[in-house]
């Protein structure tokens, strides 16, 4: 495979066995049909690193058969540990965008904000939601949030188009620069 694009941006092409994606992300593959003519599995699964917290540990899976291939067992790749973040982070970290390519901006240079973002988990007031996972005597759910702020979707508008548009009272543009705590000892 060769990774050409993240979320409609060019990429330097990436040649690679492996593709990590994120939800809601888009990859662009270029497929290279170049093994000995057989059929072959195309395979993914859940990356999960957090310790102890459940996830979906099934793997999903696609057939590719070459078209003069005579029916055959597909043959499973090995797949990387779910827990593989060496592999993870050397896919994330090989990104880079494709500099005077189609599309291509220029990423500024002039640092006019410094910001420190924290990414975290908390639990939150259910306030009202018929959420399942708020049953039960507590009414809190897990929240995720960036510097302590977490986000709901609006109601009427999506932030893309209230932005487009200059819609006030979908956001606002307070985002704090900092978390509100120091974290650790
Ligand atoms: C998936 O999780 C189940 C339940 O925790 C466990 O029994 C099973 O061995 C796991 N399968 C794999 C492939 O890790
Ligand atoms: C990706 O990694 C390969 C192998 O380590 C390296 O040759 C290549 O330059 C990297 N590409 C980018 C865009 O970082
Ligand atoms: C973090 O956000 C929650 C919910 O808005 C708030 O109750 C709490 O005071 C905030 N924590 C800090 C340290 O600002």
């Amino acid at each position: 495979m060769t990774v050409v694009a993240i979320d409609a941006s060019y990429t330097i092409p990436i040649v690679t066995d492996i593709v990590v994606i994120a939800p809601d992300q888009t990859t662009g593959v270029l497929f290279t049909a170049d093994q000995l003519s057989a059929s072959y599995y195309m395979a993914a699964h859940a990356y999960a690193s957090a310790a102890g917290a459940p996830f979906d540990n099934t793997t999903t899976t696609g057939i590719i058969i070459y078209e003069d291939a005579t029916p055959l067992t597909p043959q499973m790749p090995v797949l990387p540990a779910f827990n593989d973040t060496p592999t993870a982070h050397k896919f994330s970290s090989n990104l880079t965008g494709l500099v005077n390519g189609l599309h291509w901006t220029p990423v500024p240079l002039e640092i006019d904000e410094q910001m420190f973002v924290t990414v975290g988990l908390s639990l939150v007031a259910c306030e009202g939601t018929t959420n399942a996972t708020c049953a039960g005597p507590f009414q809190q759910r897990l929240g995720a949030n960036m510097n302590n702020a977490s986000f709901q979707f609006p109601t009427k508008l999506s932030m893309l188009q209230a932005f487009f548009n200059n819609v006030d009272g979908i956001y606002t543009t307070d985002f704090q620069n900092q978390p509100p705590l120091v974290f650790g000892g």
